[in-house]
């Protein structure tokens, strides 16, 4: 359904999107995960055809976005970060505004307008002005304006940003529901939000694509650890060859060294506390130790710590 080949977007002076290449497959609900500025929006004003790239392609349904816009737009329910709507017109009068242009005629538009309210549960709100609208049914007056002409392929940026929870909540069944019948990808920097609601996440930073799991393989790794930060001094050898040899470390690194003071981090699976183990091999090594800490990481820790692995 969407097929992005080495797509790159260069703002004066800033790389926004750096080479990106990905699929979704038709029937999907993929989730775009990444921090503020990654790249996200970007990336969907490119495949919606709303800006064109530095370099690359985006075919959408095997439409090239730029080269056929039209047709490739045909595909797409398109629903912005910040919705934009006319202030000065009532709900139903803007979503048939909407449908005659994406090329809707005659009863269709009609049918369309009643099922999408329905759909968007806004049918109650239809004739009041839009600029009198909460934050949350502005929301929905711009999904059911992506809904309008039911296209195969949903593109939201951010929908539930502002949403409160209960609003987050049935936005997300409304998601799963639409997922029977369209295709989806939705942007999120809520890292929860895709692991509830998408089939498979890409997860975006600097403009690169650094993960793309499902949420299974996403969970496992992300997987609470815990972190032991240790300094210590040492008379020779590198204590990290001795402690890599405790059971259950993941990782181990050697962060910095001052004044013969050695500042190590070492990874392990959570609730598997090896200080012990460590003083031991200190007496056992004559080590001396300043500090020796336990640290727990949460989902959100590693996410960040991922971003931070994989860029710096
Ligand atoms: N019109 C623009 N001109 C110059 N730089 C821009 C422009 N739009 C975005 N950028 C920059 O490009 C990078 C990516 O921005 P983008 O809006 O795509 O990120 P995002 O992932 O959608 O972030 P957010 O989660 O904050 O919405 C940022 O560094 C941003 O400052
Ligand atoms: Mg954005």
């Amino acid at each position: 359904m969407i097929k992005v080949s080495n797509l790159s977007k260069q703002y004066v002076g800033r790389t926004a999107v750096d080479d990106i290449s990905f699929n979704v497959e038709s029937g999907e609900i993929v989730g775009f995960l990444g921090p503020n500025g990654a790249g996200k929006t970007t990336t969907i004003r490119m495949l919606t055809g709303y800006m064109p790239p530095t370099s690359g392609t985006a075919l959408i349904g095997g439409h090239d976005i730029f080269h056929q816009s039209l047709l490739a737009k045909k595909n797409i329910g398109y629903m912005p970060e910040n919705v934009p709507l006319y202030e000065d017109m009532r709900v139903k009068e803007y979503l048939q505004f909407r449908a005659e242009l994406k090329g809707l005629r005659g009863k269709n538009v009609r049918k369309n307008i009643n099922e999408t309210l329905e759909l968007c549960s806004i049918k109650n709100i239809k004739g009041q002005m839009i600029s009198s609208l909460s934050k949350g049914y502005r929301q929905r007056v711009g999904l059911a304006d992506a809904l309008i002409n039911k296209p195969s392929l949903l593109i939201f940026d951010e929908p539930t940003n502002g949403l409160d929870p209960s609003q987050i909540r049935s936005f997300r069944e409304l998601l799963k529901e639409l997922g029977n019948k369209h295709t989806i990808l939705i942007s999120t920097h809520i890292l929860r939000e895709v692991e509830l609601t998408c089939d498979r996440v890409l997860i975006l930073n600097k403009g690169k694509i650094i993960g793309n799991d499902t949420p299974l393989e996403l969970s496992e790794r992300m997987k609470p650890s815990s972190i032991i930060n240790l300094e210590l001094k040492t008379q020779s050898g590198d204590p990290r060859d001795i402690i890599s040899n405790i059971s259950g470390i993941k990782k181990i690194t050697l962060e910095n060294e001052i004044d013969g003071w050695q500042f190590i981090r070492i990874r392990v699976d959570y609730g598997n506390d090896v200080r012990e183990r460590i003083m031991n091999l200190a007496v056992d090594h004559k080590w001396i130790i300043r500090e020796i800490h336990h640290q727990r990481i949460n989902l959100e820790d590693t996410f960040i710590e991922m971003i931070q692995n994989k860029n710096n």
